[in-house]
């Protein structure tokens, strides 16, 4: 039996959907639903150090996480995937086709980037970590909302803001510390790009102050073939934001891919 979460929901083509960071599966909800009605298959882990998915140890690596994808696609027989990742799912997802490209089917690469991140950045997230181990989620919950979040959504999606605000709060500071480590330390995929031989859609919000479009725009540039989504009135959470647009692309994509 596997230790690691998960949600496995209907029969078809195999959509492995990786989560962003601090949050869990359950962000993948409207997307699980949609893909079973289609007739695929949604299988949504929750990510070493998130979620139900403990770890004990200090940094959990991009390629760390990426093994756990391949270990739970190989208890579940699934030999091949669409991979889908969102931001830190995205990371996840490079790891994956980098380590595995044989089991990559197509690629879904939403609200992400492929450089790795330069000092500044990394001293960010050094300081994020001392915080929630010190403080909690909550400082970093009610920091990080009005960049998660387009203004549109702030204003009107009362639910989403909750379950994303409460989604920060549900991640152990430990685990979420981890995770944030191992993007610190996470390498430059820029190289990968033109190794990729699989389709790929890429998304990107709007208003994404976070991944913005240009880092979309670099991607769609160097992949050898790719689609870019836009969608307006979403900043990073463009599944959760504009659940209707993001799906609708995203099937698009997949029955082109069968
Ligand atoms: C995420 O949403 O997964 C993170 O914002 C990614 C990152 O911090 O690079």
């Amino acid at each position: 039996m596997t230790q690691i979460t998960h949600d496995d929901l209907g029969k078809g083509a195999v959509v492995v959907l990786l989560h962003g960071y601090p949050f869990d599966r359950s962000m993948w909800r409207e997307q699980t639903e949609v893909l079973r009605a289609n007739g695929f298959r949604a299988i949504a882990p929750d990510l070493p150090g998130l979620g139900e998915n403990k770890v004990t140890a200090k940094t959990s690596t991009m390629p760390e996480m990426a093994l756990d994808v391949a270990r739970l696609m190989d208890e579940l027989n699934v030999d091949q995937a669409i991979i889908c990742g969102l931001s830190m799912g995205g990371y996840v997802a490079f790891e994956f086709a980098h380590l595995f490209p044989q089991r990559v089917r197509g690629l879904v690469l939403a609200g992400t980037r492929a450089p790795a991140d330069n000092e500044q950045e990394r001293k960010g997230r050094e300081q994020q970590v001392e915080k929630m181990l010190a403080e909690g989620m909550t400082g970093i919950a009610e920091a990080t909302l009005p960049k998660l979040l387009a203004p549109r959504t702030l204003s009107e999606k009362p639910d989403v803001v909750n379950r994303v605000r409460e989604m920060i709060l549900k991640s152990e500071p430990t685990g979420a510390a981890a995770a944030q480590r191992g993007m610190a330390v996470r390498r430059d995929y820029t190289g990968d790009l033109s190794a990729i031989k699989v389709p790929t859609l890429i998304i990107v919000g709007r208003e994404d102050s976070i991944r913005p479009a240009t880092d979309a725009v670099f991607m769609h540039e160097q992949l050898r073939e790719s689609r870019l989504e836009i969608i307006e009135d979403a900043a990073h959470m463009t599944n959760l934001e504009q659940p209707e647009v993001f799906n609708r692309a995203v099937l698009s994509f997949l029955r082109r891919l069968e």
